[in-house]
């Protein structure tokens, strides 16, 4: 790799920056002199140093984000800001979204470079189920949880009606509860809360398989994923 990249990747900064920090100086290379932006380096290999401070390459990155409402499910948008904007650190990564939530939905969200690991969690045929925290406006009947059981009727993102898989809702109160689907529709949730006659008020992604949201992380935080939740992950039946 350059090491323009691998600086700029590492630190999270602009091309542009990092080959000022290189001709400034603030980068160093063991056993290396007169460091060029298009040297190549060895990113396993080469031990580089940032004003004295050894640099940490990492391939894969795994984040879990707590999406705050506001921020779409997006790398790119001209006009709303994304989910990508609040992972600034990894910007270079080239990461991609595991799954979508709405714009107004919270909660846990996975962003990673690794598209074996995106493709697999979020593929039609794993069955993975993702749980959601709900507020509805309008009170639950013990029938919805038969109804959502059963699998009901509605549109997907492109107008094709469509049966809904076997989803759990398990009442907590007269308006909150929470619903596990393992399909991943067009604000499908929403649809199938309209369908039984109640209005979501708000939507937290509390879990996908085995991973729950790590508590600790208020709305905007991020953290890495941890080797075994990341195994986990791969091998979720
Ligand atoms: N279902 C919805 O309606 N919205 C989401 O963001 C996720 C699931």
């Amino acid at each position: 790799m350059r090491l323009d990249k691998y600086v700029s990747m590492v630190l999270g900064i602009t091309r542009n920056e990092a080959r000022q920090s290189i001709k400034s100086g603030a980068v160093k290379i063991e056993f290396k002199n007169n460091l060029k932006n298009d040297d190549s380096i060895n990113e396993i290999t080469d031990v580089v140093y940032y004003n004295g401070k050894k640099l940490e390459y990492i391939k894969y990155i795994y984040i879990m984000l707590n999406k705050p409402q506001g921020y779409l499910s997006a790398t790119f948008d001209k006009s709303s800001p994304i989910v990508v904007d609040l992972v600034k650190e990894y910007q270079n990564y080239n990461l991609a979204m595991v799954g979508r939530l709405d714009k107004d939905t919270e909660g846990l969200f996975l962003l990673t470079n690794d598209g074996k690991f995106a493709h697999n969690l979020t593929s039609p045929k794993k069955d993975l189920f993702k749980k959601y925290y709900v507020e509805i406006n309008g009170s639950w009947s013990q029938d919805d949880i038969t109804i959502f059981e059963e699998g009901l009727e509605i549109y997907d993102g492109n107008k094709n009606l469509f049966k809904t898989k076997p989803a759990i809702l398990e009442i907590l109160d007269d308006d909150k509860a929470y619903i596990s689907i393992s399909e991943g529709k067009y604000h499908q949730i929403k649809k199938m809360c309209l369908k039984v006659g109640k209005e979501v008020k708000y939507l937290k992604r509390i879990a996908i398989g085995s991973l729950c949201l790590d508590e600790k992380l208020a709305l905007g935080e991020y953290r890495l994923l941890t080797v075994e939740e990341i195994e986990k992950l791969k091998n979720q039946k």
